[in-house]
């Protein structure tokens, strides 16, 4: 019996990808409801690089940085980001704004392995505010070390956000090399996930059964990645996979 072949996805030039993207955002906030984007792969496969530009089509955005050095979180800055290291912002934070809306990157400065995990109190409190206030489309930038209890043991509060704040506005960018160790509610609660090539079989397929897709056609794409490429697997119905990649030049 001849196998049929599975289907794949799109290859979409980047200009195309990011125009979709910001139509399916602006439709969401229309609604003002938030959508959950989970963005997965490998170390240096350009998380932190494609996120950045899908959260600049948001315009309350708060960025948690836990990592003592990234260009590609100080590319951030670079785009008008303020960077501060206490949470609420304090009136003069606001009056920095370049609008529209507000975009802060909280991020302590951290000179010693010991002040890995000094700031915790201080995540959380971003944490906190967000599930109450609604609105802000917050960015996980290291959703592992966030979660983990090995890490900043942040897992039930992450958790709180991906499963009851999409209706109250808030979209959480939720970054990790691999779901491994992050509580399963914060990347099965999202709208869309972006991938990259992933050498475990068990991650692309627990990733690919995310999608609406044929699973095995979405783990056939995922392995077919090269480079920085991306899969974007769209979890909502009405909504069209694709591949593309952040052209160099717009990277960090
Ligand atoms: N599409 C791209 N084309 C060329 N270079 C890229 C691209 N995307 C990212 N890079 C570069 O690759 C490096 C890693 O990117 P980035 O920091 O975004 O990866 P990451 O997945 O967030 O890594 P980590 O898991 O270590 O935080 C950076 O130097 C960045 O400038
Ligand atoms: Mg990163």
């Amino acid at each position: 019996m001849a196998s049929l072949s599975l289907p794949e996805p799109p290859e979409l030039d980047f200009p195309t990808w990011i125009r979709q993207e910001a139509a399916v955002t602006g439709a969401v906030a229309a609604k003002d409801k938030g959508m959950h984007i989970l963005f997965s792969g490998p170390t240096q496969s350009g998380k932190t690089t494609l996120c950045r530009i899908v959260a600049s089509l948001r315009d309350y955005v708060v960025v948690l940085g836990s990592k003592p050095k990234d260009d590609s979180l100080d590319a951030y800055v670079r785009d008008g980001y303020l960077r501060i290291d206490h949470w609420p912002p304090t009136r003069s934070d606001i009056r920095k704004c370049r609008g529209p809306g507000c975009h802060f990157i909280v991020w302590p400065k951290m000179a010693s392995r010991a002040d890995l995990r000094k700031h915790t109190g201080l995540y959380l409190s971003v944490l906190d505010s967000v599930y109450a206030e609604g609105m802000w489309t917050t960015v996980v930038d290291e959703g592992l070390w966030m979660c983990d209890p090995k890490g900043l043991g942040l897992g039930a509060v992450v958790s709180d956000i991906a499963y009851g704040s999409a209706s109250n506005g808030v979209s959480l960018y939720l970054l990790v090399q691999r779901p491994a160790n992050v509580p399963p509610i914060t990347w099965t609660s999202v709208g869309q996930a972006l991938l990259w090539h992933m050498g475990r079989q068990d991650d692309v397929r627990e990733m690919a059964s995310l999608g609406i897709y044929d699973p095995r056609a979405a783990v056939a794409a995922v392995q077919n990645l090269r480079g920085h490429q991306f899969l974007d697997l769209p979890t909502r119905a009405q909504a069209e996979w694709s591949i593309s990649e952040v052209p160099a030049s717009w990277a960090a």
